[in-house]
């Protein structure tokens, strides 16, 4: 199967954990519109969905999902969304798809994470994937400074702002063996938006696209 094929069987696999009667939200990317396509097939049984970026929110009208702003809910039984990498305590990389600001936020609101990827996502330590950092603009070169001192190379993401107007850098050369305690210690740097490692809003579970199936993990 193609890499894209292994997304759009997760995508498929996903709607069983979406329940009926209620909001569901929804991330983005790649795997994610696999997902979006896949739940036009039960549209009539939610009341819709809190979405993670414009481009979601787009794919999610043109399937006549109703698309609720996040602003205006309490909680969600669960938020669906991909990952660049996901090691094997359900700590993930996101962000590579620039939405990860509004992805921490929706899955914040969220009772559980299950996270939609292909097996190649699957990794043993976090970091071979450069980790985006959404940043004030003013801030970038003290934060590139800050990822140096710990051995990180940031570039700035070319060409792209983020839904929330703001650039991006990409890490590189990380070796991330403690996620809580890194995510944790970006968060604190004046200036950063949002840090894409995702450990204190791991996944709760991990549908894995693989060539014998869905492998579920839990964690
Ligand atoms: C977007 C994300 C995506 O979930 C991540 O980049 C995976 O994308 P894809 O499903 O296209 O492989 O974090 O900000």
């Amino acid at each position: 199967m193609t890499q894209d094929e292994l997304k759009a069987l997760v995508g498929r696999a996903a709607l069983a954990h979406v329940v009926p009667g209620e909001l569901v939200g929804v991330g983005t990317g790649s795997t994610v519109n696999h997902f979006i396509d896949a739940l036009a097939t039960m549209r009539d049984r939610i009341r819709g969905a809190v979405s993670s970026s414009e481009a979601s929110s787009a794919r999610l009208h043109a399937h006549g999902i109703q698309v609720v702003p996040a602003e205006q809910v309490e909680r969600l039984a669960v938020y669906i969304d991909g990952a660049d990498e996901i090691d094997g305590r359900g700590c993930m990389i996101k962000g590579g798809g620039a939405a990860l600001t509004r992805e921490k936020i929706v899955a914040d609101l969220a009772d559980r994470f299950v996270c939609i990827a292909d097996a190649s996502k699957r990794v043993e330590v976090l970091g071979a994937y450069p980790l985006p950092v959404e940043v004030i603009p003013m801030a970038a070169p003290q934060v590139a400074r800050r990822f140096a001192a710990i051995g990180g190379r940031a570039l700035l993401r070319q060409g792209v702002l983020t839904d929330n107007g703001h650039p991006l850098l990409d890490v590189h050369g990380l070796r991330i063996d403690d996620p809580p305690a890194l995510e944790a210690e970006i968060n604190q740097w004046p200036g950063v938006v949002t840090v894409g490692i995702f450990a204190r809003h791991r996944a709760s579970a991990c549908l894995l696209g693989t060539e014998q199936g869905v492998v579920r993990l839990d964690f």
